[in-house]
């Protein structure tokens, strides 16, 4: 497994491959190798590039889908429908359709974070400019939807409910980042409420990817809802890895400006696990810290960083993390398909706990 992070943690978001081991029908089903599912989905989106135009509304998107993403949505789709059906092609629209959306949220949420840069390259708004980032977006969410039409259906009510789940995880990642704004600006939050965000944010839409991916596969109502909690638990493990990466990350590899969540004063768990443990001047100093607007980002973000590595925050964090991920197993293992053909979301798990990127 070790070998297997490694191997991971070696590629770049471009041309991240899974190495997993195909497993060959097990409950005389075909199942899919990772990376297989992968290069279905790279096909898929070749074959539906944004080409048409007005250039400045479509090259923005061509853009951000071509400078990487590591797929996980899109994989998770794919991987929850071949939990339960041979064919995983049917699902290629609502993987793409999930991965646009995405991507839309990335394009508006570094406008909001003021990030600027996104898979080690300018983010939309720098590369292009603020108001292409938002319409570029706008068309994006549009174009996810065209593409869960283009799910075709195969049992009464399947649309309807695919659209059901899409709509649920996507308000609710509306609803987790107008909290994490909130959430700059408040100096009281809570470890619960901080939680509760980014299962909304994040978690949402990895569970929203996988509960399509399992109704298109054909799962019942129980697995689907076994599939949400499995994703929830995942995504919130993921965002707390994004939240410790964000500080403590390789700038060569993170692709994002590292320091970037301090200069914001988003309310990470790192934050808040420090202001929690923090001795009296520390945490005073936190506080001068978010409200100082004379020091430099490098200063500032220095400044926290020490404070996070004098009281431990980053292991805390690691292990709430572990917490998660733990759950997220023990949820996984209650989809009630056999043991063998979770082994790909299981590597996935482990995988995205060690990431570096
Ligand atoms: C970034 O998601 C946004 C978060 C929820 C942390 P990813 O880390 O999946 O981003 P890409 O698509 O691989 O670049
Ligand atoms: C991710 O939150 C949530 C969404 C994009 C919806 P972050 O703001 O932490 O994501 P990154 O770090 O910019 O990718
Ligand atoms: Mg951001
Ligand atoms: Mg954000
Ligand atoms: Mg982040």
């Amino acid at each position: 497994m070790t070998a297997i992070i490694e191997q991971f943690a070696h590629f770049t978001p471009s041309c991240l491959y899974i190495y997993i081991q195909f497993v060959d029908k097990p409950n005389g089903l075909t199942m899919h190798s990772p990376n297989h599912l992968l290069e279905l989905f790279q096909r898929y989106r070749e074959d539906n590039r944004f080409l048409q135009p007005p250039n400045e509304l479509y090259a923005p998107i061509d853009y951000i889908l071509d400078i990487g993403g590591k797929r996980i949505r899109p994989l998770l789709v794919l991987m929850a429908c071949n939990l339960f059906k041979e064919e995983v092609e049917p699902a290629l629209p609502a993987a793409y359709a999930v991965e646009i959306f995405h991507n839309f949220t990335l394009l508006h949420d570094d406008i909001m974070d003021n990030a600027p840069l996104r898979r080690g390259q300018p983010s939309v708004h720098v590369r292009y400019n603020t108001n292409t980032g938002i319409l570029s977006g706008d068309v994006m969410l549009i174009y996810a939807y065209d593409y869960l039409l283009r799910v075709k259906e195969s049992r009464e009510g399947a649309s309807t409910e695919l659209l059901r789940l899409f709509n649920k995880s996507a308000i609710e990642v509306c609803e987790g980042q107008q909290l994490d704004m909130n959430f700059e600006c408040r100096s009281d939050v809570q470890i619960p409420e901080y939680l509760r965000m980014i299962e909304l944010k994040t978690a949402a839409l990895l569970s929203g990817a996988l509960c399509m991916g399992g109704s298109i596969g054909g799962a019942s109502r129980a697995d689907v809802d076994r599939l949400d909690l499995f994703g929830r638990k995942l995504g919130i493990a993921f965002q707390l890895q994004d939240d410790i990466l964000d500080t403590f990350g390789d700038p060569e590899k993170f692709g994002k400006k590292v320091g970037g969540d301090i200069v914001q004063n988003k309310k990470t768990y790192l934050l808040l696990k420090a202001m929690e443990k923090a001795d009296a001047p520390s945490l005073a100093r936190l506080h001068e810290l978010m409200e100082d607007g004379q020091l430099s980002d490098g200063e500032k973000v220095a400044a926290v960083t020490e404070i996070y590595n004098r009281f431990g925050v980053r292991e805390e964090a690691q292990e709430l993390q572990q917490l998660y991920t733990d759950e997220a197993y023990a949820a996984l293992e209650a989809i009630e398909v056999a043991s063998e053909r979770k082994s790909g979301l299981k590597q996935m798990t482990s995988m995205l706990l060690g990431r570096e990127y």
